[in-house]
């Protein structure tokens, strides 16, 4: 095999070759040829074989440890191996040294970007830009499969109310709708809308309820109804399994007592007979050997027959397929048509990625594909689109004209590694723009650069240093928040306020009296209303990557205007959590009663309105769902609906008129939000049901239609059957889940 010499020209060929051709990634497993040869295979396999393709290995660079038992086809997937040569010759042992020569999936947690690295999830869902986000999605797909990932564990579709949780920063954020909406473009843009040599399979996960993990801390367990299962934590596993997603995870935590990766209910009754499934279910890292810490299972041995009964093909890192699962089809306790239809899952996909075809990567051309100027212009596009604009006083955009002095400060100003956010594995300091890089690239000396503080959990006293050079200064850039390390897997945190002195750090530059500044990078929402009033604008950028730096600096100097929206309830304080916008209504709902602080309290008074809210906060968020600033206004007018009584089969059309009505052209997400009145169940205050990007230049109005189809008003019932319940409605077109004024219609 001499895979270096192979040429663009013959890569080209590669892309069109049977096996690869234009094959829909939407439709798992309907391939007639496809399942013929699975079935040829299956055929020729003994036990040993079928369940060593079950099992799936973290390589770590190791090629000549596992050779053997490549050789001996023995594991069928390996993960976190992303150099082209040593995976070559992973496939060369595969294909040409074991009996059957099935070549390896390869696979890699590739989940904002490979080398050019993206805004994290939740700074993706800030867009509301599913098309964006598909092309994101297809640059870390083209990036990763060049050097041989054709699996990525991506995308992350776990609802997620509670930012302590510190694996928000890797999902769509709180709401369903929009967790869906990104989680087909994701699919559709790893796998490719139709398939080549560029296709990577996404991964859905974790299924499922994970994200609402008891106290927002990691892996703990969760409570969560089956309705509340099938109406806000299933659909966007759905959408995903609907826009043909290849592969699952299973989730760590246990749902009412049970893990997920032994729950026969979520992973056959509701993946599989439900949704027609038939793409390959794996466990997540050791989740199966977790099961015996849970208590569920006496050993690997017995969890290993628990999550093949369950209904899972692949074992990630326990070992438990691997050493057990021969005895236990010898003994009975497993049969062997569950091993076969595991088997079929896993190389089904195999074939799919035209793998048996095309197993090797032109390493030389892989080089070429990192970083390429498109794909850096897309990371900065969507950079661009995912910064929220929280607060602006008048003071953005700057015009960098005027502007003689310019002091940059903060620990997020020039954290190359950190901007990066959370599994950003392959993403290198070395090609990352911070904030710090770009403004001096376009302003050279008239920026000062006082960081302040070194890191943001750092804490000081004093900041005379910085505030002497705040008072020299025209603006100030304040870039702070938390590093990378402070958000994603089993990082989750207590607090929400900015960590270490970084507030105090805000208190002092604004005591200068010049215009601050504030841009907040972070992986989570923050409580940061203290800190809104040390500033004058403060733009939020969720950790936004490679490009984050030059991004940052065209919105702060109005080369580009904000459009990023919430994606997740910003609480005002961390007692305030779990709080979104889509809850129930309450028996007693809150109706503006006044705070322990704002009154006085009477002796022996017993009452303070006895509705549903906290003394001391409130019932309030600090940034509702849905929320974002532009440079520009926007009005919204003449909403109408097309009709007053709709069917279960109509679809609604709303028509609107937005208005560009201040100085910038810019882009305005417009929401689409439902209330169902009375239901079989309560029903959520508002539940979103649509969005669009509008863009109008200034002074420009548009009369606008959007549709909803009338089914997308169903959900699961008393009854336990999911559909639109008739009865009366209310409808927003908003600019955010807080403002609007609803119309009404009837459903019948
Ligand atoms: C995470 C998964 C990830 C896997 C493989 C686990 O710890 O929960 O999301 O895909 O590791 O790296």
């Amino acid at each position: 095999m001499r895979v270096s010499t192979i040429n663009l020209l013959l890569l080209a060929a590669i892309l069109l070759a049977p096996g690869c051709n234009g094959r829909k990634a939407s439709s798992v497993g309907s391939d007639h040829s496809v399942e013929a040869r699975v079935e040829r295979l299956l055929s020729r396999m003994t036990l040993a074989e079928k369940i060593g393709q079950m099992n799936q290995v973290s390589a770590g660079g190791d090629v000549a440890g596992y050779a053997e038992a490549l050789r001996n086809g023995q594991i069928g997937s390996i993960l976190n191996e992303v150099d082209p040569v040593k995976i070559n010759e992973f496939q060369r042992i595969c294909m040409e040294e074991s009996r059957l020569g099935i070549p390896l999936l390869v696979a890699r947690d590739v989940i904002h970007g490979f080398h050019t690295v993206f805004p994290i999830p939740l700074g993706l869902a800030a867009t509301f830009d599913p098309q964006l986000v598909e092309e994101g999605a297809r640059v870390a797909a083209v990036e990763a499969t060049s050097q041989g990932v054709r699996w990525t564990f991506s995308p992350m579709l776990d609802i997620a109310r509670d930012p302590r949780w510190g694996r928000i920063a890797e999902g769509s954020g709180e709401d369903t709708w929009l967790d869906s909406r990104m989680a087909e473009a994701m699919v559709y843009g790893y796998q490719g809308r139709t398939a080549d040599s560029t296709s990577m399979s996404a991964c859905i996960k974790h299924f499922v309820g994970y994200g609402a993990a008891e106290g927002g801390r990691d892996y703990n367990s969760t409570f969560i109804s089956e309705r509340q299962l099938r109406n806000i934590y299933l659909p966007p596993f759905e959408a995903a399994v609907k826009a043909g997603a290849h592969t699952l995870m299973t989730s760590f935590n246990d749902n009412d007592g049970v893990p997920s990766t032994g729950n026969a209910f979520i992973l056959k009754d509701v993946l599989r007979k439900e949704w027609g499934f038939d793409g390959l279910v794996v466990t997540d890292w050791n989740s199966m050997g977790e099961m015996v810490s849970h208590g569920f299972g006496t050993d690997r041995k017995d969890v290993a027959a628990k999550a093949v009964a369950a209904g899972v093909d692949m074992d990630m890192m326990t070992f438990g397929f691997i050493s057990h699962l021969e005895e236990l089809v010898h003994s009975g306790a497993v049969k062997e048509s569950a091993i076969n239809d595991a088997v079929r899952n896993i190389l089904r996909i195999k074939f799919l990625l035209g793998l048996f075809e095309h197993p090797y990567v032109d390493v030389e051309a892989s080089r070429a594909v990192q970083y390429a100027p498109g794909h850096l212009d897309a990371a900065r596009r969507t950079a661009e689109e995912s910064a929220i604009l929280l607060k602006n006083d008048g003071l953005l955009p700057l015009d960098g004209n005027s502007l003689r002095r310019i002091l940059v400060t903060g620990p997020l100003a020039d954290a190359p590694h950190d901007q990066l956010g959370t599994w950003a594995f392959d993403g290198e300091k070395s090609h990352t723009v911070t904030p710090l890089a770009a403004l001096r690239e376009r302003f050279g000396a008239r920026v000062d650069y006082v960081p302040g503080l070194t890191y943001s959990r750092q804490t000081r006293e004093r900041f005379d240093d910085v505030v002497a050079a705040a008072r020299k200064a025209d603006v100030v850039l304040a870039f702070v928040g938390e590093e990378a390390i402070l958000s994603g897997e089993a990082h989750c945190l207590s607090d929400l306020n900015l960590v270490g002195s970084q507030s105090e750090l805000l208190e002092a530059l604004k005591a200068t009296g010049k215009p601050v500044a504030a841009v907040v990078m972070a992986g989570r929402p923050l409580t940061i209303g203290r800190d809104l009033d040390n500033c004058d604008a403060l733009l939020y950028s969720f950790h936004p990557g490679t490009m984050g730096g030059p991004a940052l600096a065209n919105l702060l100097l109005g080369d580009a205007v904000p459009s990023g929206k919430t994606p997740v309830t910003f609480p005002a304080t961390v007692g305030q959590v779990p709080m979104y916008y889509n809850h129930n209504m309450t028996g007693r709902p809150y109706r503006n009663e006044k705070l322990m602080q704002d009154i006085e309290l009477e002796a022996g008074q017993t009452s303070l309105g006895n509705t549903s809210y906290y003394l001391d906060s409130g019932a309030s968020p600090l940034f509702p769902f849905g929320y974002g600033l532009s440079y520009t206004t926007f009005e919204y007018s003449d909403q109408k609906l097309d009709k007053d009584v709709y069917s279960p089969k109509d679809t609604i059309t709303v028509s609107f008129t937005l208005a560009n009505t201040g100085k910038y052209d810019a882009t305005e997400v417009v929401q689409v939000y439902v209330r169902d009145l009375v239901g079989s169940v309560t029903r959520p205050v508002k539940e979103l049901k649509g969005f669009d990007r509008i863009t109008l230049a200034a002074g420009a109005r548009r009369t606008v239609q959007m549709s909803i189809p009338v089914r997308e008003l169903a959900f699961w019932g008393l009854d336990g059957r999911k559909k639109v319940e008739p009865g009366d409605f209310q409808l927003w077109v908003a600019p955010d889940s807080a403002s609007g004024t609803p119309l009404s219609f009837k459903v019948r």
